[in-house]
């Protein structure tokens, strides 16, 4: 409909194409301004006419289709008013279908995205929490646009921080302490390296030492060090098998140890690596950025310089259209440094395809979270926490339900009222981390689109003999709250178009409590079982598309749904 109406403006208006047209026309906030809204102001230069008067000709030179109910000039818009039956029976012909909201967009196109990333032998913090649910719902968000994604881990499990790890192990550690917990015992040697080396100074060389051999592939170090890495991947699957997120690639930076010598070769051959101070330097003044440090003075490789190998490796492998990666802002000039070098090495794809998607923090605002040793927060308790609240919650909302329907309940709510809590606001901005509002069934939050999903479902099941192949009277669908609860619906594809564009779940989040907010509204005012069957029936199929694009939405965020709850 919203096409029709475009064509009807692109006929009767000669300087504007309709992809002009397309941006212009609006869905006016009230219902007494119509169903579509198209404002002259920007026509009013172009043709020299008060814009009022534009919209009066343009009104007049429009022969009113059957689906329009007519169309009215208010100031300088042209509100259009469709037939209500008509317009219910566009939105639900056009949603019914399960693949609503997908597209061919990405149609043989790769996206990676690099995201979640946790270090090696270090905790997986709130931080971490972040980048995991904004890339899994990005994640979801391009697959549902036909794009394939490439999910990357890019573990931070290579450096010398690994050879101090070793050095505090042989000193302070044992085998039993870290089989029993794991890196919460590698978290208390490594603070304890540091304690020490104040007085000891030499314990930096022994670690410097312990690295190379790392390096040169010494089979004790490399042992030592993958069991490091073993005990850590075990905690990370626990809390992604918690979320029900996977990845494709778990490929850290010790994953390109070994490819970072001929990005020094390249680099060479460009003619871009300085000399500073011993260590090798791509000098990116010119560009008012720091340098890039490619080795240190012990010739070793860094970060920057794994990154630039993964680019290379991942442009190689998967032929991505775009690489996105997911970490918090303090990375913008690592992220900014290291694009700008691809660019410079002449790759001309570089500057629209490697994209840094930051984040803001996790403010606590003086919650009390359970923590473990030394005040270091693991997300894991988070979630586990998360989940208790629910399940107290549940117990006393809906007794009835079994055990096992209670604990898959709670996790699934648990989980999912902590990544809508991270998700419901743009992503650039700091999150507050609020139990109160986060677990709460009412609000904007997560908790609350999964009990309206439920409900949708329990109002189905207690309707016996509605099936969705029903002919439907679109007519009795013309009320304010159900035009309302259509509109809606109308709007998901465009909602992931925008997420997706400008890579924000934020906007399926909001939309979310939107079509739930639009379904109870719906619900309230109208009653669904009625006696009269076309009446019924309508309403069912409703409530049934709207069920079934809330389940869509909290999926693209990357949460589950339950029947009952
Ligand atoms: N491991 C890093 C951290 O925890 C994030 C890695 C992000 N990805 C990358 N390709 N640098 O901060």
């Amino acid at each position: 409909m919203k096409n029709k109406i475009i064509q009807l403006l692109d006929n009767s208006i000669d300087v504007l194409n309709a992809e002009q047209i397309t941006e212009i026309l609006e869905q006016p906030p009230k219902p007494e301004m119509g169903d579509y809204a198209f404002p002259c102001f920007r026509l009013a230069k172009e043709l020299h006419k008060a814009p009022q008067q534009i919209a009066a000709d343009i009104k007049d030179s429009i022969v009113c289709p059957d689906f329009i109910d007519h169309i009215e000039v208010m100031g300088a818009y042209i509100n259009f008013f469709t037939k209500k039956d008509a317009y219910a029976e566009q939105v639900i012909e056009r949603s019914k279908s399960s693949d609503f909201g997908s597209s061919d967009e990405g149609t043989g196109k790769t996206i990676c995205i690099d995201y979640s990333s946790p270090n090696i032998a270090k905790n997986f913090h709130v931080g971490h929490l972040r980048t995991t649910v904004i890339g899994n719902s990005l994640y979801k968000i391009f697959t549902k646009l036909g794009y394939k994604v490439e999910r990357i881990n890019h573990l931070g499990d290579w450096g010398t921080q690994f050879g101090k790890l070793i050095v505090a192990y042989k000193k302070w550690g044992s085998e039993e302490a870290v089989k029993e917990k794991g890196i919460e015992e590698l978290m208390r040697i490594y603070v304890l390296f540091h304690d020490e080396v104040e007085e000891h100074p030499e314990l930096e060389d022994e670690a410097r030492a312990w690295f190379h051999k790392m390096e040169i592939g010494d089979e004790e170090a490399l042992k030592i060090w993958e069991w490091f890495v073993d005990i850590s991947l075990e905690e990370f699957r626990r809390i992604y098998d918690l979320m029900g997120m996977d990845f494709d690639h778990f490929t850290g930076e010790s994953f390109y140890r070994n490819m970072t010598e001929d990005v020094v070769s390249e680099l060479t051959e460009h003619g871009l690596l300085t000399d500073s101070e011993g260590a090798k330097i791509v000098d990116l003044s010119e560009y008012d950025m720091a340098p890039c440090l490619i080795l240190k003075n012990d010739g070793s490789s860094i970060y920057a310089t794994r990154d630039i190998a993964a680019v290379e490796y991942r442009k190689k492998t998967y032929d991505f259209t775009k690489c996105l990666y997911v970490t918090g802002q303090e990375q913008k000039l690592h992220f900014s440094q290291v694009f700008k070098v691809m660019e410079l090495l002449g790759n001309t794809w570089a500057k629209d395809s490697l994209i840094h998607i930051p984040y803001g923090l996790v403010s606590l605002g003086g919650e009390k979270l359970s923590t473990r040793g030394g005040n270091v927060i693991y997300a894991e308790d988070i979630l586990k926490e998360a989940i208790s609240k629910i399940r107290e919650i549940i117990d006393e909302k809906n007794p009835d339900l079994s055990s096992e329907e209670k604990d898959e309940a709670s996790r699934i709510v648990g989980v999912g009222s902590v990544i809508f809590n991270d998700l419901y606001n743009q992503r650039i901005k700091d999150v507050s981390f609020k139990w109160e509002h986060i677990t709460s069934f009412e609000g904007e939050t997560g908790p609350y689109v999964q009990y309206t999903y439920a409900r949708c479902s329990s109002i189905l099941r207690n309707v016996t003999d509605f099936s969705e192949d029903a002919v439907i009277d679109y007519s009795v669908l013309t009320d304010p709250a159900t035009v309302d609860l259509l509109k809606e619906i109308d709007r998901f594809p465009d909602i992931i178009e925008d997420a997706a564009e400008r890579y924000e779940p934020s906007v399926v989040a909001r939309y979310a409590v939107d079509l739930a907010q639009a379904f109870n509204r719906f619900y309230t005012e109208n009653r669904i079982a009625v006696d009269e069957k076309n009446v019924r029936d309508a309403r069912c199929m409703v409530t049934s598309i709207t069920r079934r694009i809330l389940k869509d939405s909290l999926d693209l965020l990357g949460i589950g749904c339950v029947e009952r709850m």
